[in-house]
Formats: structure tokens, sequence, C-alpha cells
């Protein structure tokens, strides 16, 4: 059994209390859907396949993938946050989807050996304090032969508000784990013995309405806590500064901005 030293512990909480608590508000105008079928479509899974989403959050890979498992096949997931794993059951009843997701931590995943054919992992890894044991059980729970499928960002669907924060001195501090090279997301499959590696980037364009929903749209996100943390006159600031620089996405119906994802796949 892994030992979760204090620290560890109260960082998990932290993060699976501040999941749930943008569960139901979760997705930026539909980037974490899009790279969620993209996923699913470049791990190749079939029908008949068991496939195990890891770090479900509100299903952006795990509702394509069941899609395409079918009746034959089975799809779950798991979510270290309640708040998450209670809003993607409830729209999987609501849908009529077989899938569920259960609260797991992506450490000491509660699977036998080698239980699943296609093993998935949307923009979760970055979040997990130990990495390589993240990648071990990823890699534990697939079949001799299966394929594994993970996401990170290169450059994040609210990287312009991020930007705009950091050179006005109000950004949170980044996350330790944040993999925006393929390089390093390639070398953390291969440390764990999966072969075929391949990591491809790919870039989307996003639409969204005007400034307010761009700006609701990060409050989908972990975006989220840099912008609660700004007091209103902050806020007008950061707002003005964001109009400037996504003024090189402005088309007459929004701002069109893209988002970059790594995404990479490995054989067990
Ligand atoms: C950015 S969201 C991505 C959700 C979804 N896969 C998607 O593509 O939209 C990251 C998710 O990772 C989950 N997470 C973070 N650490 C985790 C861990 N140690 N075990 C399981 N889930 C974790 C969070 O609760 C959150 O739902």
């Amino acid at each position: 059994m892994v030992t979760v030293s204090g620290s560890i512990a109260s960082e998990k909480a932290r993060v699976a209390e501040s999941f749930g608590r943008l569960a139901p508000e979760y997705d930026f105008a539909g980037c974490f859907a899009h790279f969620g079928r993209r996923l699913v479509e470049v791990v190749g899974v079939e029908p008949g396949h068991r496939v195990l989403d890891v770090a479900s959050g509100r299903g952006a890979v795990l509702f394509p993938a069941a899609e395409r498992v079918g009746a034959l096949g089975h799809a779950e997931g798991i979510d270290l946050a309640e708040g998450m794993v209670g809003a993607t059951n409830a729209e999987a009843e609501r849908c009529g989807s077989a899938a569920r997701v259960r609260v797991m931590d992506a450490e000491q995943l509660d699977f036998p050996d080698a239980a699943f054919d296609r093993v998935l992992c949307g923009f979760g890894v970055m979040f997990f304090p130990d990495q390589k044991q993240g990648f071990a059980e990823m890699r534990r729970v697939l079949r001799a032969d299966g394929r594994v499928g993970v996401s990170t960002w290169r450059a994040a669907e609210s990287e312009d508000l991020g930007a705009v924060l950091r050179v006005m001195g109000l950004g949170q501090p980044p996350i330790p784990g944040w993999i925006t090279e393929p390089e390093v997301l390639s070398a953390l499959l291969v440390e764990a013995s999966f072969s075929e590696v391949h990591v491809a980037a790919e870039t989307h364009v996003f639409r969204h309405a005007d400034l307010n929903a761009y700006w609701r749209g990060a409050r989908g996100t972990g975006m989220r806590r840099n912008i609660d943390a700004l007091d209103a006159e902050q806020s007008a600031r950061v707002r003005a500064a964001l109009t400037e620089r996504l003024a090189q996405y402005q088309r007459s119906d929004g701002y069109y901005v893209p988002a970059t994802a790594l995404l990479g796949t490995g054989r067990a």
C-alpha cells in the first residue's frame, strides 16, 4: 500500500475540493470536450473494449469512450473530487449512458492488474503529486498490448488570461507538475515501460462570443482560483488588459482563441 504523507494528503484534499467546486460550470467553450473526443480517437477505442478514464472530471473523455465501446464494452471513470463524480454520474443517468465514475486516487487504483484494454487520462496527470506512480498505475491496470492515452496542455485554453495576470503580477504560483513539453510527457510514458510512445501537439480554435463569455469560461477551469483572488479594481484592470490582448483573435461574431494540447499514446 502507498503511504500518503500529511502534506501530500492535504494537497490532494485541496485539489479535490477545488475541482469539486468547479464541477457545476466546468469546461471552457467546449475545450475539454473537444480534446476528450480527440484523445479517444487517437488511442483507438473500439466496440467491446474495457476502458478506464482516470481523472474523469465531467466526462469529456469518458462519454465519447462509452459511446465507442457500445453495449458489449465497458467504460468507467475515477476521480478524486466527489463533486465531479456526483455531477458526472448524474449526467450519465440523464443521458442514459451506462458509464459511471467512482471516487478514487489515480495513484492507488483499486483495480486488478491488466483489467483494461484502454486507459485514458485527459488533463489530469499534472495534478498528481507523484506522477511516476500515476503512470505506473495506468500501466499496471492495462492488459498486455493495450494502449494508454494521456493529454496535457501545451498552451492551455486560458493561456491569454494567465499571461495578463503574470504581467500584472497577479497570478497564483504555477502548478508544479504542469507539462507543456512533448519530451517530458514522452519520458514519463517511456519510464512507465510503455512502448511505441508518440506525443503530438494539436491546436484547435474555440469561439467565445464576447469577453464575458471568455471570462465565464475561464471561471470553469483551474484559472478560477486566480480570478476569485482579484478584488474589483484588479478585476477591472485585468479585463481591460485582456480585451487588448484578445483583440488579435477578434472577428465580427466573437473571439477565436487557439488552445494546444499534447496527446500522448503508448502500448503496454
Ligand atoms: C482538468 S480536470 C480534467 C477532467 C477531464 N479528464 C477532462 O478532460 O475534462 C482534472 C481532473 O483531475 C482530477 N484529479 C486530480 N488529482 C487526481 C488524483 N490524484 N486522482 C484522481 N483524480 C484526480 C480532478 O479532480 C479533476 O477532475
